[in-house]
Order: structure tokens, then C-alpha cells, then sequence
């Protein structure tokens, strides 16, 4: 026993001691003598084949292309997903949807009301939560999609507040068909069968006035089913009233300041919030997840920049997310944060080819060679552009091949911000640089 407290054994233990806490601490602090900032940057249902950089010769997006120049692009980089609310679950978390039950089971695997009850389970961590952990000022600006209260309106549960975002600027929800007047409904679909039971219960009822003795109707039966009728037709004049008004609301914070939003120019206004948070923040570090409602299907974009481009008001779109990131990009450079600060650009999955409106408006996009487009289960479906660029750190105009995950982003910003995995998660992530 006494042997062990000799002084080599001592010695030797605490040279095995060392040995075993180096890789750990080199592994936490080798990015973490500055920390970088963060761009995260979504566009919401841009194809893989819609961006210069990924071959696209007819719509022009320099700024992007000019990122994938000066940093990596990534050819096989996957959602986890093929439509937005499981997708951004994966992305936030860096773990496949069913882990935080983000998956829909019937036909509709997103939020399409702001009123659902569900949403990012609180217990998840994100990396913005990360990021605060590690001193970083963080935000997100623009679509958020992963629910909002859980018992009454106004909880908040799920407010991106409780998933580590100082700052929100931006729609709980997506962007819809519904929010632009004259674009149609995304529940165009459910309408003709509101229609049928209404031409259905008027005519009965007609029936059981008209010729129907007693014992078979009779005034009842037929009032019961005007009433029916009635009650559909409401339900639809309602509905196709106001599911605009109430789901594409505009958010600062906790509170609603635009009911529904003006589409227009909102890309713009989101914009200059990111330019004034990084300014505002270029002192320490700082985590911006810039999430556009483009191009998302009620297709807008600003009257400067519409043209009559070979793609139309889809191409106009594009671009107009391609000067929101240039914009970003300069604001960068003027305030000297250029080489510290990681951009990443991506979409939450690919372009949704499958959509047309009931007037006959496709959704347009392009999946380069990839079979079919969102929420399909081909290739189409998954496969997302990825372009990271951090000057100081990473090579320039590299390519690569090997399949990248979006939930490759979480471990990968964690090495970069210092901060340690969240180890009690049952499957484990990897990095993604390193
Ligand atoms: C470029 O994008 C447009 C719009 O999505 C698409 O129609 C066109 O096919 C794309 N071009 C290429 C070469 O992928």
C-alpha cells in the first residue's frame, strides 16, 4: 500500500492524469482563443440547382457564388428532411426529427397554424442555446416554424426566446400561400369536399321538404341538414378569410407587430435587423441564424429587383436573397469581422416542384440532376446546398464530395465556439470540419 505514494508513482500518475485530460482540453480550446462569430443563413425551399455556384447559368447570384469562391462548397450536403418543420428541428439540434418527435405521422409533417399546439420540445438543446453558454449574443431573424405555445395562446413555450435566441424578428411560422391576397390557399385541396358536403346537405334537406314522407325526414331531418350545410359554409368563409390574418403574423420578441405582414419589402427589413444586430454586436461574439421566408411559395420580391427574368417572379426571389446576402457580407467586412466570423448558407430542403397553386402557378426551382423536390422522399427532396466560408480557418474555393449533413452544423459550430456537446443525448454527432 505504501509503495503507490512513492514519489515516481506519484509522478507517474500524474503524468498519466495529464496524458488523459489533453485531448479533452486541446479539443475545447484550440478554436476558442477567439471565438468566431456566426452567420447561419437558411433560404426556405431553394433548389440545389437554382445557384450559380451549383451550375446554374440563367438566374445570377454573385454575392453567393462569390462565398462558395472564397470558402468550401459542399456537393452532397443533406437535410434531414424534406419539408420545413422536421428539417429545422434536425438542423437547430443536430439530431434526426423523430429524436425530438418533430415528425408528422399522418400526410402533414409541418405546422400549418400558428394556433398548434406542439412544438421543439424544451428539453432540446440547440446551438444557439450553446452559443449563449459560451458568451455569444444570439439571434434569429425570420422564419421560425417550430411552434409557439403549448397550453394557451401566449405561453410562448416553444418562442425561439426558449431555444437560446436573444433577439427574434420574425414569423413563428412559414410563410404561406395564404399570406399574399390572390395567391391561393394551401388548403385549396380541403375546399371542393367543403363544397361537396354543402351541395350535399342542401339537397337532402330540399328532398326531406319536398317529397319525403315523415317517417323519413320531414322538417327535422331537413333543418338539421341546413344547418350542416350551413355550418360548412361558414367554416370555409371563415377559414379562407382569415387563416391569412391569423398565421402570417410578423414577431419581435414575445410581441406581434404586423397582422398578417407586408411580404414586399420584408426581406429587406429583415436584412437591415441583421445588419444593425451585428453591428450592434461587434464587440463580442455574436450568432445570427438569418432564416428567409423566400422562396417559399406565395412567390414575392421586392418591386426593385422584379425584372422579366426567364424565371419570373421565382428568379427575382433568388436574387433578391442573393443581395441580402451580399448585404451581409459587406456589413461584415465593413465592420472588420470578415476573417473571425463563419458564414454558412444552406436551404431546408429542396425546391418544391411538386406545387401548383389552383390557378395553375407552379412553384418552379431547380434540383439539378436529383429526382423530384420537397417533401417527397426522392433525392430531390434532400438534397440542399451548403457553402461554409471562414476566411482565417478554412481553404479557399475547396470542394467538397464526402456526404455533409445539416446536423453536422451543430457539433461542428460547437468545436468553433469551444463549447462541449451535450453527451447525454442518445446518438452521437460528429464534426464536420476538423
Ligand atoms: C436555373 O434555375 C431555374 C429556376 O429554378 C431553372 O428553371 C433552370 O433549369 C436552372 N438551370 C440550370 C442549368 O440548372
Amino acid at each position: 500500500m505504501k509503495g503507490l505514494f512513492t514519489p515516481p508513482c506519484l509522478l507517474l500518475f500524474l503524468l498519466l492524469l495529464l496524458l488523459l485530460l489533453l485531448p479533452v482540453s486541446s479539443a475545447t480550446t484550440f478554436w476558442a482563443k477567439e471565438k468566431p462569430n456566426i452567420v447561419l443563413m437558411m433560404v426556405d425551399d431553394l433548389g440545389i440547382g437554382d445557384l450559380g455556384c451549383y451550375g446554374n447559368n440563367t438566374i445570377s447570384t454573385p454575392h453567393i457564388d462569390r462565398l462558395a469562391q472564397i470558402g468550401v462548397r459542399l456537393t452532397q450536403h443533406l437535410a434531414a428532411a424534406p419539408l420545413c418543420t422536421p428539417s429545422r428541428a434536425a438542423f437547430l439540434t443536430g439530431r434526426y426529427p423523430v429524436r425530438s418527435g418533430m415528425v408528422g405521422l399522418g400526410r402533414v409533417g409541418a405546422y400549418i397554424f400558428s394556433a398548434s399546439s406542439g412544438g421543439l420540445p424544451s428539453n432540446e438543446v440547440t446551438f444557439a442555446k450553446l452559443a449563449q453558454g459560451q458568451g455569444y449574443n444570439t439571434a434569429l431573424i425570420g422564419k421560425w416554424h417550430l411552434g409557439l405555445n403549448c397550453e394557451r395562446a401566449g405561453d410562448h413555450c416553444h418562442h425561439p426566446a426558449n431555444h437560446g435566441f436573444d433577439l427574434f424578428y420574425g414569423t413563428p411560422m412559414t410563410h404561406l400561400r395564404d399570406c399574399i391576397a390572390g395567391h391561393g390557399s394551401v388548403f385549396a385541396q380541403v375546399w371542393p369536399y367543403v363544397r361537396y358536403v354543402v351541395a350535399a346537405s342542401f339537397w337532402t334537406a330540399v328532398l326531406c321538404f319536398a317529397c319525403l314522407p315523415a317517417p323519413f325526414g320531414g322538417w327535422r331531418v331537413g333543418l338539421g341538414l341546413l344547418l350542416i350545410g350551413a355550418a360548412a359554409a361558414g367554416l370555409y368563409l371563415v377559414f379562407d378569410h382569415l387563416i391569412g390574418a391569423l398565421n402570417c403574423v410578423l414577431m419581435r420578441d414575445q410581441q406581434v407587430v404586423e397582422k398578417p405582414y407586408v411580404s414586399e419589402d420584408l426581406t429587406a427589413r429583415m436584412t437591415w435587423e441583421a445588419v444593425d444586430f451585428m453591428e450592434r454586436n461587434s464587440g463580442k461574439p455574436f450568432l445570427l441564424f438569418l432564416s428567409f421566408l423566400q422562396v417559399h411559395t406565395a412567390l414575392f420580391a421586392t418591386p426593385t429587383l422584379r425584372e422579366s427574368g426567364p424565371h419570373g417572379i421565382y428568379g427575382d426571389a433568388v436574387r433578391e436573397v442573393d443581395w441580402a446576402v451580399g448585404f451581409v457580407v459587406d456589413t461584415l467586412e465593413r465592420l472588420n469581422l470578415r476573417g473571425n466570423t463563419l458564414v454558412y448558407l444552406t436551404s431546408d430542403q429542396g425546391a418544391h416542384l411538386e406545387e401548383v397553386s389552383d390557378q395553375g402557378e407552379v412553384h418552379h426551382g431547380s434540383n439539378g440532376v436529383y429526382k423530384a423536390g420537397k417533401s417527397t422522399n426522392w433525392e430531390g427532396g434532400i438534397r440542399v446546398p451548403g457553402i461554409l466560408s471562414l476566411p482565417g480557418l478554412l481553404p479557399r474555393g475547396r470542394v467538397v464530395d464526402q456526404p455533409t449533413s445539416h446536423m453536422d452544423l451543430l457539433p461542428t459550430l460547437t468545436a468553433l465556439m469551444g463549447a462541449p456537446l451535450p453527451y447525454d443525448r442518445s446518438d452521437p454527432a460528429r464534426w464536420m470540419i476538423g
